[in-house]
């Protein structure tokens, strides 16, 4: 039941009516029996800022950004957590005395993904397809989370030269190494773990991976992939005919999520069998 002493959240965006979060966090309160509210705020261009000093002065606990305001948000911030610092955007805001602070959960949310799956990072060896935005949320867990190496792989050689720079400096280490789409013919062994973060794939323009050339898919034994829709997408499908295990980003959406909640209501814990339903109502809403 909501009442007026209600925890009030939401998510600022443009647009915000093909967000999934206002649906997974009122579901969350529901189940939960919490006394909280998540709810939709389209922003229009120009206007973040005012956003949220509003949502500030109106008493909003905590926020979700999409895009396009991932980056511009953060100069409206009294601080940034390390997270947001090294992925370079910003996904949640939480409320202190003086402003809000800015978070980024997808890496959080793609760490328990895997987690949950059996798919380990320490010591392992990576591939990282793609070095866009949510490349570098993978990438910035790959290094937290202790990866022996990881090779990125993109389209624009130089947009993965910059992120393995930028990542090996806070690494401190030759953790990363850029590489062209056709560079996996220059990786040794087999057994890599490899996360699929381009949009090649999403629907509306299924059916295609990143890489077709079936050898690739050889080299790898775990591989999660950030699209969620189609659910099986041809990257997963390529990985699975080569003998490998392959999940989509549902979990790490619905991770993501879970991780701005519990840091909203650091005494809220998420049990599984609520997660299991969460995960069904979105399959049901996106797939039918
Ligand atoms: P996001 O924030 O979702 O990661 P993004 O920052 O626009 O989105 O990144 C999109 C990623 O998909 C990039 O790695 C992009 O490659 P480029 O850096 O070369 O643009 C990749 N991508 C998009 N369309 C692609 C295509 N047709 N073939 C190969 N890579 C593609």
């Amino acid at each position: 039941m909501i009442t007026g002493h209600a925890m009030v959240c939401g998510v600022i965006g443009n647009p915000v009516g093909h967000s999934l979060s206002p649906l997974m966090h009122n579901f969350y309160g529901q189940a939960l029996g919490l006394d909280y509210l998540y709810v939709p705020c389209h922003v229009e261009n120009g206007r973040v800022e005012e956003a949220v000093e509003g949502a500030f002065a109106l008493g909003f606990t905590g926020l979700n950004v999409t895009v396009p305001y991932k980056q511009q948000v953060m100069s409206c911030l009294a601080d940034l957590d390390d997270s947001a610092k090294s992925i370079g955007a910003v996904n949640t805001l939480i409320r202190r005395g003086d402003g809000y602070v800015g978070y980024n959960t997808d890496a959080d949310g793609l760490g328990r993904a895997l987690k949950e799956h059996g798919m380990e990072i320490a010591g392992r060896r990576c591939i990282l397809l793609g070095a866009g935005g949510a490349a570098k949320a993978a990438a910035y867990l790959l290094m937290r989370e202790g990866a022996e190496s990881v090779a990125v792989l993109n389209r624009s050689l130089e947009k993965a030269e910059m992120l393995a720079r930028e990542m090996n400096e806070k690494a401190g280490r030759p953790l990363m190494r850029a590489l062209p789409l056709d560079g996996w013919r220059q990786l040794e062994g087999d057994s890599y773990l490899a996360i699929q973060t381009t949009s090649v794939g999403m629907q509306p323009n299924a059916g295609r991976a990143v890489i077709e050339d079936r050898r690739f898919y050889e080299k790898i034994s775990q591989a999660a992939d950030a699209v969620y829709a189609p659910a099986t997408t041809r990257f997963m499908e390529y990985v699975e005919a080569a003998g490998g295990e392959a999940i989509n980003g549902l979990d790490m959406l619905i991770y993501q999520g879970i991780a701005a909640l519990e840091l909203w209501n650091p005494q809220v814990k998420v049990p599984w069998v609520v997660v299991a339903h969460v995960r069904q109502m979105l399959e049901e809403r996106l797939h039918g």
